[in-house]
């Protein structure tokens, strides 16, 4: 089990280059099974679910080269619309191949997702909307069984709620579904324009992705394409708060900051300086940053929950209140009982933390409990007097590419120890 040591108390500054998005690779990566050809998908970021994502193309028959971020998936010839239980436990949105295996064989075999245990994350959105296209699914033995039998057939589908995973696996399965389907109460997120980008470049017709109204018009089959994921808002927002909290300076390259404007305001709120040059984008923080604003996590574009606990650890060190409520997830204040270790004063009513910035954290040892807890551990250890392990980094590793080099080159004292 790897760990990270952290030597707190050094001011950060210097320049980073964003990673692509996971949340945009992830299923770029899965929809190319629903593709008849070869795919390219560039500026991938080199991680732990961008792995477990390449072994369950591989099991379906996808012929798979990874070179550095560019990946090239050839999905002509698959051999199995099955994907057993280990390979799904790897990670959560390894449900966004039910979408990706309709299209390409008309049925798809998956048990129940893995991931990061932030809540009881059910797919009844996802099962829900594929039988609105026609899709017959039957549940056994922890099995999901997905069946098209006459094909899939466009309709209109009203989501629950705006879920991004529900989203992307209807919109890829209706990319070649018979005539039009509508989505209302879409997702958002620029990951779901990214996903409707690749498809349309794969000749898909789906048009208003970002808007709560999302229009596909189905087509016969999608051919091979080459795309660029974007940049990643939540690890570009994870380096800014690593800096922030530190007093330190930054400036960011390949970040997309259009996609980032509730966490941007945020830190201006706190202090920061921020100014947005030709493809970069600069910080600078004060000594001491105020109290947060009331924040809310909310659908994009309201201030997202991935980046909930990396600004809570900004939360804790600022100078007064901060009220930060999670409405996304149910059980994403893991990291609040780690940063009570460290010194932080913190109070939880229900889904609302109350954070009392205190004027210092002390090192402590810490457990990861999930992505993005973990990285808001290593953010506070940053600041933190003395030394701080954080343990079971791996899950750090399914998000953050080369997360440590990253933030030593910035001058953090940060060694991995396995
Ligand atoms: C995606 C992101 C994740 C992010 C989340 C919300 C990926 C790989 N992961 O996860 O990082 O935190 O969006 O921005 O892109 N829900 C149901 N039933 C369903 C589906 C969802 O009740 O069938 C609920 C969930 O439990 C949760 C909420 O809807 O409370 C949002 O989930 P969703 O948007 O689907 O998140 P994911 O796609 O899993």
């Amino acid at each position: 089990m790897a760990s990270f040591i952290i030597a707190g108390g050094h001011r950060l500054s210097g320049e980073h280059r964003v990673q692509g998005a996971k949340n945009a690779a992830l299923p770029i990566l899965a929809a190319t099974v629903a593709v008849r050809g070869a795919c390219t998908i560039r500026r991938c970021p080199d991680l732990l679910d961008v792995t477990a994502t390449l072994n369950i193309l591989e099991h379906l028959g996808c012929v798979v080269k990874r070179e550095g971020g560019d990946i090239f998936v050839d999905s002509t010839h698959l051999t199995s619309c099955a994907i057993p239980e280990h390979l799904m436990r790897e990670m959560r949105s390894s449900i966004v191949f039910l979408g990706p295996l309709l299209c390409a064989l008309g049925q798809a075999e998956l048990s129940a997702p893995g991931g990061c245990e932030i809540g009881a994350r059910p797919v009844d959105f996802h099962l829900k909307a594929l039988r609105a296209l026609g899709v017959q699914v039957s549940e056994n033995g922890g099995k999901l069984l997905c069946n098209d039998g006459a094909g899939r057939r466009g309709a209109r589908v009203a989501l629950p709620f705006p879920s991004v995973g529900a989203t992307e696996n209807l919109m890829i399965a209706a990319a070649t579904a018979q005539g039009i389907t509508i989505i209302t109460n879409a997702a958002r997120e620029p990951e779901i324009i990214d996903l409707a980008r690749f498809l349309n470049a794969c000749g898909a017709s789906i048009h208003g992705a970002g808007e709560s109204t999302i229009v596909i018009d189905g087509v016969n089959r999608l051919h091979g394409a080459e795309h660029s994921v974007i940049p990643d808002r939540i690890t570009a927002a994870t380096f800014l708060c690593a800096t922030a909290i530190t007093g330190g300076e930054i400036r960011l390259r390949n970040a997309d900051i259009s996609h980032m404007d509730a966490m941007l305001a945020v830190l201006e709120y706190a202090g920061c300086r921020l100014r947005a040059g030709a493809g970069e984008f600069h910080l600078a923080a004060p000594s001491r940053l105020q109290a947060l604003p009331v924040l809310r996590t909310m659908p994009y574009p309201g201030f997202p929950t991935d980046a909930q606990a990396v600004f809570m650890a900004l939360a804790t060190l600022a100078n007064g209140i901060s009220v930060i409520t999670e409405t996304i997830f149910e059980n994403r204040f893991r990291h609040i009982s780690q940063l009570q270790r460290m010194g932080a004063s913190i109070c939880v009513e229900g889904s609302t933390a109350v954070v009392q910035g205190v004027d210092r954290l002390h090192g402590a040892e810490v457990e990861a409990c999930d992505l993005r807890a973990g990285a808001a551990l290593v953010v506070a250890g940053l600041a933190a007097q003395g030394e701080t392990r954080v343990h079971d980094v791996r899950h750090i590793d399914r998000g953050c590419a080369n997360f440590e080099q990253g933030l030593r080159a910035l001058g953090a004292k940060i060694i991995r120890e396995s």
